[in-house]
């Protein structure tokens, strides 16, 4: 699927000394993947650490280090460098060239073309823990998140000295996360608050056991990210996931239904599009043992008494009869038979405006999949059969579908 928020976007990627360089050829790679337009500005430090030539051949242009030296008939490179890009990525930024951008200082190719350039900075610092927390640092970085710079990481981990800390430069996933949310802002769904459910619920038996299914998680954080991508802010109320939260998230880790119905209602005064994805539980064991349930000899068999769940779309619907928010629900629907007869049922009975009905007896498709196949069957009786796809692609299609629907913000059902 065609990236539409990197697709036709020309990148200036920027590499400054640290080990974390290695790291910025996959950023790179993946990029170009994506389809965007990079060109590479490395200080003389990150040659150190790799090869400009890596990344002319991952970018199919010339990587650029030298002020002085002419290229490509560009008199003045960092002029022209600066006036093409869209977006300045610096990954790593070392402690040396972080203090220079925050003072404005233009002593090489690199921070000259940065300080040139109008467009938003996503910067990865990359440095030992001691200088990351020093106050100069610091300082630094305050005052360059406060100019607008979105700073991403550093995280915790292994660094160059072996020593484990704070400075490591953040996965490059997570820079181009950065990167769409960037792009996203003034999108669709700018200024519009989502909230997606996703995961299996789980259901204490014991300390140690519980009742789930095999939701991974992949749909719910699919239209989490592709709600971020469109401009929402996202929030992700889930069960145990089996990927991390996307960058831009406001990840909610809950286990039981009644814990995700909770934070679901808590919710409900600022949700303006809320989809269900999560594969709840309808029934959970009535108590949960204190101590692990041991078996006795002879035992045959172990009856567990099962009780109702809350109906979390159920309970949104009465809530939503009163406030008018959120102005927009979606549901799935997960099948074994009589995939859009049950699947209208339950538009129906949670008086949803959209359900995915999802047929997840096709292989290759539902529960732990890449791909899904759905249909949306819409409140007003419309239906829109969608073909085997990636998560990610149903997620858009989704939330275009819910977008289309428009509905109240919060501040028009505040005011009413
Ligand atoms: O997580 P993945 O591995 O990527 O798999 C994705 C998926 C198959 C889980 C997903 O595409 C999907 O179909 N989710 C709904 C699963 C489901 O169990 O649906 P349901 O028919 O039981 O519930 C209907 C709707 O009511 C759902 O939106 C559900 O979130 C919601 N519900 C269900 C029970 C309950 N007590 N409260 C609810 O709100």
């Amino acid at each position: 699927m065609t990236d539409q928020l990197l697709s036709q976007k020309n990148i200036l990627l920027c590499i400054t000394g640290g080990i974390a360089a290695y790291k910025a050829a996959d950023l790179c790679s993946k990029l170009v993947q994506a389809g965007a337009h990079v060109d590479v500005v490395m200080t003389e430090a990150a040659t150190r650490f790799v090869a400009p030539l890596t990344f002319s051949a991952l970018s199919g242009r010339a990587a650029r280090v030298d002020m002085w030296t002419e290229a490509g008939g560009q008199p003045i490179p960092h002029v022209q460098m600066a006036a093409a890009a869209d977006l300045v990525i610096v990954a790593p930024l070392s402690a040396n060239t972080l203090a220079k951008l925050a003072l404005g200082l233009a002593d090489n190719l690199l921070t000259s073309t940065l300080l040139a350039t109008h467009v938003p900075w996503v910067l990865a610092p990359a440095m030992e823990s001691h200088m990351w927390s020093n106050a100069i640092t610091q300082a630094h970085a305050t005052s360059l998140a406060a100019r607008g710079a979105l700073l991403v990481g550093p995280g915790e981990g292994r660094l160059a000295s072996g020593a484990l800390g704070v400075g490591r430069m953040a996965e490059p996933v997570e820079i181009l996360a950065a990167a769409r949310a960037v792009f996203a802002r003034g999108g669709p769904l700018a200024g519009r608050h989502v909230v997606v459910t996703a995961g299996g619920t789980q259901e204490p038996l014991d300390p140690v056991r519980y009742i789930t299914n095999a939701s991974s998680g992949k749909m719910g954080v699919a239209l989490a990210e592709v709600a971020r991508d469109l401009g929402a802010d996202v929030t992700l109320v889930h069960a145990p996931l089996a990927m991390p939260v996307p960058y831009g998230v406001d990840g909610v880790r809950v286990y039981t239904a009644r814990q995700m119905c909770d934070a679901v209602l808590d919710r409900l005064p600022q949700t303006e599009i809320l989809i269900g994805a999560a594969a709840v539980a309808d029934f959970r064991p009535a108590e949960a043992a204190s101590q692990k349930i041991k078996k006795t000899p002879g035992q045959e068999a172990l009856t567990v008494r099962l009780v109702r769940n809350p109906d979390i779309l159920g309970e949104v619907a009465t809530r939503r009869a009163q406030t008018g928010l959120p102005a927009v629900v979606v549901g799935f629907a997960a099948e074994t038979q009589d995939l859009l007869a049950n699947a209208a049922a339950k538009l129906a009975a949670k008086r949803l405006d959209i359900i995915v009905a999802n047929d997840v007896t096709e292989p290759g498709s539902g529960f732990g999949a890449d791909d899904n196949r759905v249909t949306l069957l819409f409140a007003d009786g419309r239906q829109e059969a969608l073909p085997l796809m990636g998560k990610r692609e149903v997620a858009w299609r989704v939330l275009q579908a819910a977008a289309a629907l428009g509905g109240r913000t919060r501040q028009e059902a505040e005011a009413s």
